[in-house]
């Protein structure tokens, strides 16, 4: 029997182009040869924009009014990807609307909002699942199961990151992502929600921001043009001040025992994009780094004699997890990369929707990052360490 999933977008910007990718190629899994995944429809309230990714990404149809859109029984399944400040008011009416949602991450801006949320996905039967994508790049997904299942033995230590360089130029447009009250947080939770839900994806939830560093080193922006989306975008003469931070420095301890540290920077020249997650254990280490997407590195202490020990390489490949749905060719070492990431996410959710089953990554997953983010905001007001409300995690 095919199972039919007529998709719409809302939000026809980066992500939501993103996400447009996924939805294309995400029949290209052999599991998923009975849906029949049908590209409905982009809503975004530039037309213009929605018109263009529409064509581009094969959608039939573009609108400007969300409203419609929501009202719309052709419609079986959203993704919701807009500016941080449009999801407590959007996501609540996809939800009341009954079709299954997709939200981009974070999915509030402060702990509360996103526990409001929360309980709403709660209480509905709807799949409602939120985008972290990161944890579907192959080579991550490996290593976290290699430390859950002990490879490096108990961790002590964990080193995570996300560094990108997409707002070290002083002159990029101010957009909402520069606004603490419409995004929630700058490079501690634009990028920080990834390397956090990474840390705690591999090594389990964080109890205690023990210390919490924040600093605004590029203090205000030209403000964007009309239509501007992304990083990049048209700007005016106008300035306005850069109100969260671009450099996020955390001390955290995870429930587990292990001590850790997260540095997440929007200004690190030269490095474009890169999340990281490494963890050291009472037998061995383990290190992932986005920027070679394709592979991981393990260590494991006594497998092979002193001499000849040390950390081994490994190219991901069709053993390792979402790599058979989203690589080109069947073969290790082909390469998957960020843009696959989004094709196994959007797998993933389809197989939910067909299924009625719930997401591994939902409104909870979101709340655990979200908890952790609002103690470090507290952490680095109050400069004492504050505890992750554990009712919050997932
Ligand atoms: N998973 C990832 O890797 C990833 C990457 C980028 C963004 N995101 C998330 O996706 C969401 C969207 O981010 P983005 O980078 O696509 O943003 P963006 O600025 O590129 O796009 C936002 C879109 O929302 C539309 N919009 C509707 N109402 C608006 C309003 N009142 N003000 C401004 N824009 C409005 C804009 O027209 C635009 O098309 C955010 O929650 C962000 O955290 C996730």
């Amino acid at each position: 029997m095919t199972t039919t999933i007529r998709i719409g977008i809302i939000g026809a910007g980066m992500a939501g182009q993103a996400h447009a990718f996924g939805y294309r190629n995400a029949s290209m899994a052999r599991d998923l040869g009975d849906i029949d995944v049908q590209l409905h429809t982009i809503a975004d309230p530039n037309l213009e924009l929605a018109q263009s990714v529409a064509h581009r990404y094969g959608f039939a149809n573009a609108v400007a009014d969300i409203e419609a859109f929501l009202a719309n029984p052709e419609i079986d399944a959203v993704s919701v990807a807009l500016p941080n400040h449009l999801h407590a008011e959007v996501l609540p009416k996809v939800i009341a609307s009954g079709k299954h949602l997709f939200a981009e991450k974070p999915i509030g801006r402060t702990r509360e909002e996103a526990g409001r949320l929360a309980d709403l996905a709660e209480a509905c039967t709807a799949v409602t699942g939120v985008g972290f994508s990161f944890r579907r790049l192959p080579g991550l997904a490996a290593l976290a199961q290699a430390v859950q299942n002990g490879a490096v033995g108990k961790v002590h230590t964990v080193r995570a990151w996300y560094n990108a360089d997409y707002a070290v130029d002083p002159s990029g447009a101010l957009s909402w992502r520069y606004s603490q009250e419409q995004s929630g947080g700058g490079a501690l939770l634009d990028i920080g929600a990834h390397a956090i839900d990474a840390a705690q994806f591999v090594v389990g939830p964080v109890s205690r921001v023990l210390n919490s560093t924040l600093r605004t080193v590029i203090t205000e922006r030209p403000k964007p043009a009309a239509g501007a989306i992304g990083h990049g975008g048209a700007t005016t003469e106008e300035r306005g001040p850069v109100t969260n931070d671009d450099v996020a420095l955390l001390t955290v301890e995870f429930d587990g025992g292990a001590v850790g540290q997260i540095t997440l920077s929007r200004i690190a020249s030269g490095v474009p994009n890169s999340l990281g997650v490494e963890a050291f254990g009472s037998n061995g280490h383990a290190v992932f780094d986005s920027i070679s997407a394709g592979e991981f590195h393990l260590f494991e202490s006594g497998v092979a004699s002193a001499a000849f020990n040390g950390p081994r390489r490994i190219f991901t490949g069709p053993e390792h997890p979402y790599f058979n749905d989203v690589a080109a060719m069947p073969g290790a070492g082909v390469g998957t990369g960020y843009a696959e990431a989004f094709v196994a996410e959007i797998q993933e959710f389809l197989r939910c929707v067909r299924d009625g089953s719930p997401m591994d990554t939902n409104f909870k997953t979101a709340v655990s990052m979200m908890s952790v983010v609002g103690a470090a905001l507290e952490a680095a007001e109050s400069n004492t360490p504050v505890d992750v409300d554990s009712r919050q995690h997932a």
